[in-house]
């Protein structure tokens, strides 16, 4: 095995942002089987052997149905919190100074658990965070694509109360089937209240799915987006507006949108001129946190210096950060050598 020391240490003197990270994916095995006992709820799995014999994923479904049911041991405040800082911590590890993260607080009102419970101890940790390390965070509510708009519209009605906590929606969870159309009223309501707004799209759904999201959600972002290289009219489209996509590696190829890193797309992205970013997606899951994502991608695909800088870059270009925000963190980036 060739020595990547250099290039892991590299990786990791890079400043970076993370802008798709599914909080409830960061939920380790030991942390899972801790809060199950804890909170007295039942997981097929009592060993983490066990739990990670499961994660051998044939496409998004076969992970979602695993994922919902880890994120069932979830039920304090205290439960988030934890959770969160868990993933803040290796962060701090890994040189990510700015966080915008997902949470899905479907998977939890529909269990019985209140909205503030979730939103609370989210909010917290993103405090705590900010005090303990110096990290920058936000929060982004994503809506359960397989559930009904309906519901979508319900639980924005929830957060509004929590408005100026939460920076954006977002839609995630099975893509096929539901389009993002099926959401638009939610989303213009959503929007109309201040938000901004993201939507996964082109992850396993086809390239329709992303102009949808643009024309129908009027979105900031693509979560994924690595289904636009079947449709060049797309292509320019992205790359003229330069609209970021949020790229998760590690889970691509988990999830089998590629066969193997080799086969991944994301230098062509970043040759097409795309606004291109790494992320993690659930990084519990699908085998590495921020950096081992940069890491697998440069050594498949060969990625020059040059070309991780300009990842990271892209990643705080592609935020929510103000301005000024964003310019600290570029020159931060500038001084590394
Ligand atoms: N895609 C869609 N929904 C999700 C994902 C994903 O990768 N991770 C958690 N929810
Ligand atoms: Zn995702």
């Amino acid at each position: 095995m060739k020595d990547n020391t250099n290039l892991r240490n590299f990786i990791g003197s890079l400043p970076k942002a993370e802008l798709h990270i599914h909080i409830e994916g960061s939920l380790e095995p030991d942390l899972m089987l801790k809060l199950s006992e804890k909170n007295h709820v039942n997981l097929k799995y009592s060993t983490i052997d066990e739990v990670k014999k499961a994660y051998e994923f044939e496409n998004l479904q076969s992970f979602l149905d695993i994922y919902y049911e880890g994120a069932s041991v979830l039920l304090k405040e205290e439960d988030f919190f934890d959770l969160a800082m868990a993933y803040f911590d290796k962060c701090a590890r890994q040189n990510v100074k700015h966080i915008e993260l997902f949470f899905d607080p479907q998977t939890h009102t529909d269990r019985g658990i209140k909205f503030d419970i979730v939103l609370n101890g989210l909010w917290n940790a993103c405090e705590n965070a900010k005090q303990r390390w110096g990290l920058s965070s936000k929060l982004i509510m994503c809506f359960l694509r397989h559930l009904s708009a309906e519901n979508a519209h319900e639980t924005l009605k929830q957060a509004l109360p929590y408005k100026n906590k939460i920076i954006a929606v977002g839609l995630d969870s099975s893509e096929v089937g539901h389009p993002p159309s099926k959401f638009k009223t939610v989303f213009d309501e959503a929007r109309r209240q201040g938000f901004l707004t993201v939507a996964h799209a082109g992850e396993e759904g086809p390239p329709e799915y992303i102009w949808d999201a643009l024309d129908n959600l009027k979105v900031s972002r693509i979560d994924h987006g690595v289904r636009c290289l079947e449709d060049a009219r797309l292509v320019a489209e992205l790359q003229k507006k330069q609209v970021p996509l949020t790229v998760c590696p590690l889970s691509n190829v988990k999830l089998r949108v590629f066969k193997s890193m080799k086969d991944h797309c994301l230098k062509k992205l970043l040759r097409a001129n795309l606004l291109a970013t790494i992320n993690s997606d659930d990084p519990a899951y699908f085998g590495g946190y921020l950096n081992e994502n940069y890491l697998a991608a440069a050594e498949a695909l060969d990625l020059s210096h040059e070309d991780l800088i300009n990842l990271a870059r892209n990643s705080f270009i592609a935020s929510f950060l103000t301005k000024e925000e964003k310019t600290k963190y570029l020159k931060q980036i500038d001084s590394v050598n």
